[in-house]
């Protein structure tokens, strides 16, 4: 007799039919902006306080509350959502999420076709964005695949540190000054420290100024200072910015340091005509990190490092156990090129993406979000309200709205206090969402244009919401 487990679910096909509805009524919401944002209601407040049920309910019931949940929770997939550096959930890369969580592979040890998938989801964005011949690795997100870059640089540039650790050497990171977060986190977690971190000053367009990155080295070197690593910025969070590239791989050709170039948000621009003379000098970097669940509107998580020496990744995270056996000395599992262990095959999407829309249609709509951004900063410029705080090199737009200041000081605290209270505003309109942010001191809003969704009729209702709240805040 075959014994089944319970925890097979009973009518399996029709609630695989019922789960496809729900995901396809999700897909139709998301095709057109709603008036509002729902908010969680005093039913799911109370069902979400039951405790830990004993025994199960029907699977469509419990399905159908989870998307109910998921409704009144702030979807990035969303036309206007323009906050941070949004995700927007492309539908084949759903598909692909249920297909390979339904395979569940493991990606650590070697996997027969996973591997392979993964082989070439690399090969096509290392193609896709003109790094050029890499390795590299999928990874759960930017923060992630830049450790795990600057871990093999701390690795060239202090062989063994691994093994013997800092030993007292002082090491120290480059980057602009307004890199991304996890740089700093990086160098904490790497025993480099956030004050060894050399913030380089920004020219005219925000990048870093490369000269100051080679005093700065040059300077760290005459004290003993081991250089790790300069990061080069792809696509600032903030405003953007695409770092001159070429300039800093000189930098560190002349200085014999690596080049890393986060470009989580930004690197997919370097793919379009519109935008791709900035990433210039991107084939010289020795690693780059792109998240595929930002611009390139795959679902979270999907980050991808590519690096151009596998074997600087071996040296750094190749290691030997008893559990996971080699069948030779030379022989490599993919876990010995990574920070993770078990590892989910990421990588379907962004290959199922690629092969399904093909690499035009996903240069196309990074294209339109690029023409996007220009849109939104003409309709700023002709709206007498409101002020651009910088041109926009990609898809982010920082700009702010005249009345917050009063007509007075742009940095008082006043008129950050004004901006953070209208930000709340559109927050709790729900028609749109934007995030506060800050530049050079002055309080703003943000809009950051990723979402292969968004329409050029939802940049007018992005400024039309901004006008009509800040009246109404008065
Ligand atoms: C430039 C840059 N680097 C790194 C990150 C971190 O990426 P993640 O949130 O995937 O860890 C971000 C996130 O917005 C980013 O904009």
């Amino acid at each position: 007799m075959t014994v089944t487990s319970s925890l097979r679910l009973a009518d399996r096909e029709q609630v695989l039919a019922h789960a496809a509805e729900l995901v396809l009524d999700s897909w139709r919401a998301f095709d057109r902006a709603r008036p509002g944002q729902p908010e969680p209601t005093a039913r799911h407040r109370t069902l979400l306080d039951e405790p830990l049920p004993e025994s199960g309910e029907d699977p469509r019931a419990a399905l159908d509350l989870a998307a109910e949940l998921l409704d009144a929770s702030f979807s990035p997939a969303r036309p206007r959502w323009f906050a941070y550096v949004g995700s927007s959930g492309l539908e084949i890369g759903v598909l692909a999420d249920a297909l390979a969580a339904t395979h569940d592979v493991n990606v650590a040890i070697e996997s027969g076709g996973g591997d392979l998938v993964e082989r070439q989801a690399i090969d096509w964005l290392a193609d896709f964005t003109g790094f050029g011949p890499a390795d590299g690795l999928l990874s759960p997100g930017g923060t992630i695949s830049n450790l795990t870059a600057l871990t093999a640089a701390r690795e060239r540039a202090l062989p063994g540190v691994r093994h013997d650790g800092c030993g007292g050497h002082r090491m120290a990171l480059y980057c602009s000054a307004e890199a991304h977060y996890s740089v700093v986190r990086a160098a904490e977690v790497l025993g480099i420290g956030s004050r060894n971190v050399r913030a380089l000053p920004l020219d005219g367009e925000r990048r870093a100024d490369p000269r100051a990155c080679a005093k700065a080295i040059a300077a760290d070197r005459r004290a003993g200072i081991v250089p790790v690593a300069v990061v080069a910025t792809a696509g600032s969070t903030l405003t953007g910015a695409v770092d001159d590239l070429d300039a800093l791989a000189d930098v560190c050709a002349e200085h014999d340091v690596w080049l890393h170039v986060d470009g989580a948000y930004g690197l997919p621009a370097a793919a379009t005509a519109l935008a791709g003379a900035r990433f210039a000098g991107l084939a010289r970097a020795d690693s780059a990190t792109v998240d595929a669940h930002k611009w390139l509107y795959v679902p979270k998580a999907c980050s991808v490092l590519l690096v151009r020496d596998a074997e600087a990744l071996e040296r750094t995270f190749a290691h030997r156990e008893a559990y996971i056996p080699h069948s030779a000395v030379e022989h490599l599992h993919p876990v010995d090129r990574t920070l993770e262990y078990s590892r989910p095959l990421r990588a379907l999407k962004l290959w199922l993406a690629f092969r399904v829309h093909g690499a035009a249609a996903i240069r196309e709509a990074i294209e339109r979000n690029l023409r996007q951004a220009q849109l939104l900063a003409e309709l700023v410029e002709r709206d007498p309200a409101l002020e651009a705080l910088h041109e926009p090199q990609l898809s982010a737009l920082c700009f702010r709205h005249r009345a917050c200041a009063d007509g007075g000081d742009p940095r008082s605290e006043r008129a950050a206090a004004r901006t953070l209270a209208l930000a709340d505003a559109i927050r709790r309109d729900g028609r749109i969402l934007l995030a506060a942010a800050e530049v050079d001191g002055v309080p703003c809003l943000r809009a950051c244009v990723v979402n292969h969704r968004t329409t050029d009729e939802d940049v007018h209702a992005l400024v039309d919401v901004v006008d009509e709240l800040a009246e109404q805040l008065g």
